[in-house]
């Protein structure tokens, strides 16, 4: 039965709440760095790390430091002046990425508008396409947020019913097929915009090989490639940029996400010069992106990244992680189809012949674990890049047992047969 306390707060936030989560019946109270407590002192792992949010571990001292000590002198200004932080932020975040420019929002979403903004400007202003017949080629299953452009441009029916009319001048490729992004390429298209590994649709990786495919036909058509690495970004797939694993460097790139730290929203989108410079005065903003407290907490998770070489452990732990999943695989028979993922980002596909995925991210939570379910199917695990061995251990020991179960209650029911063996060993 539900705790009192946990079920008054999960009844306000649906009483006043719009009803557009799902929420895991969890009701955290506090967190510090890979672990949570609810309101009735329960401890849980978190392998879900706000999405990647909170890759730095919750309320890192370093960061929380760098908050209270920008606090004592000002937080928000608005861009309408110059601050002491943005300029050390900015330097840094080109520095570690490599671009010349960077333009500092707040959400993911809103990087990617801006990123949309600016493909679309360079496509008319550099590229020669008439003014509004700019196309941006997007990855069918893309997941980019939930604005309307954004969402118009998805693939998902329920991102997008009945939230039209939505705006035109994008057209869909298959990941992971060149020859889909020939076919949907046209004199207008002024950039690709794309996931290195699409997240939401259930951390598909790309086949090897396609985005240097991708990348040279960018170059040869002269067409930005613009990657959203909101979520892979800042080593959540074990090095520091998901583009690097395939070899390119794309022409620009958004950032989101552990960008802040774990502690507020600070997004980015960085390109070169020449193609930020179709940005001038008045052309964009954001009252908040880039605000003095925002730069400070950022530019100290760069600098908490490099110290404590969270890139290089999310390598090691990702590795670690990915094999004792596929070892509870094998003895899980048809329940788990698949174990996927780079660096501390993984998925586990869950066949619903056999089990729920958000049914399995339940009985996680109620052990102790928590995760998140995406397409019915998927449960994904991304605990911060600062997780230890004993406590992924412990996480995949509790995984092994909730699935063990579910193969139990299964075997009484002809209909969904599983295979025998100890998860024990897992
Ligand atoms: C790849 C990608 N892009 C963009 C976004 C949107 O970010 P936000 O929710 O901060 O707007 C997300 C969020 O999950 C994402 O995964």
């Amino acid at each position: 039965m539900t705790p009192s306390r946990t079920r008054s707060f999960i009844e306000q936030e649906a009483r006043f709440g719009a009803r557009n989560y799902r929420p895991v019946p969890v009701v955290v109270d506090r967190a510090l760095d890979c672990l949570v407590w609810d309101v009735e002192g329960r401890e849980y792992i978190d392998m879900m790390s706000a999405y990647s949010a909170v890759s730095h571990g919750h309320l890192h001292p370093r960061l929380v430091a760098a908050a209270h000590r920008q606090l004592a002198r000002v937080a928000v200004t608005s861009r309408a002046y110059h601050g002491t932080t943005l300029g050390p932020f900015l330097e840094q975040l080109c520095a570690l990425a490599g671009f010349e420019r960077a333009l500092p929002m707040n959400t993911g979403a809103e990087a990617v508008e801006t990123a949309i903004k600016c493909a679309r400007r360079w496509g008319h202003r550099v590229k020669g396409i008439a003014d509004g017949q700019a196309e941006i080629l997007v990855a069918r299953q893309n997941f980019h947020g939930r604005t309307s452009t954004i969402v118009g441009f998805s693939s998902e029916p329920d991102y997008r019913a009945g939230f039209g009319p939505f705006a035109p001048g994008f057209r869909h490729f298959d990941f992971g097929a060149i020859a889909s992004v020939r076919e949907a390429t046209s004199a207008n298209t002024c950039a690709v915009l794309v996931e290195p590994i699409q997240g939401e649709a259930g951390v598909i990786l790309p086949p090897p090989g396609f985005f240097r495919e991708l990348r040279d036909w960018c170059s040869q058509n002269r067409v930005l490639l613009v990657m959203d690495e909101v979520q892979s970004g800042l080593g959540r797939t074990g090095k520091l940029f998901a583009f690097e694993h395939e070899g390119i460097r794309p022409d620009a790139l958004i950032l989101g996400k552990a960008l802040g730290g774990g502690l507020l929203p600070v997004s980015a989108f960085l390109a070169d010069a020449a193609v930020m410079d179709v940005f001038d005065p008045g052309s964009h903003g954001s009252t908040f992106g880039g605000n003095a407290l925002a730069a400070a907490v950022a530019l100290e998770a760069l600098l908490v990244l490099q110290d404590e070489r969270l890139v290089a452990r999310s390598a090691e732990m990702g590795d670690y992680l990915i094999a004792r999943l596929r070892a509870v695989q094998r003895l899980a028979g048809p329940v788990i189809r698949d174990v996927r993922g780079r660096g501390l980002w993984v998925g586990v596909d869950i066949d619903p012949a056999h089990a729920s995925a958000r049914e399995l991210v339940e009985r996680l939570a109620e052990n102790g674990v928590l995760s998140k379910e995406t397409h019915q199917t998927v449960i994904r695990f991304a605990p911060p890049l600062t997780i230890s061995t004993a406590l992924i251990d412990r996480a995949v020991d509790t995984f092994a047992r909730v699935v063990r179960a579910r193969m139990a209650s299964a075997t009484l029911n002809p209909k969904a047969p599983v295979a025998s063996g100890s998860l024990e060993a897992a």
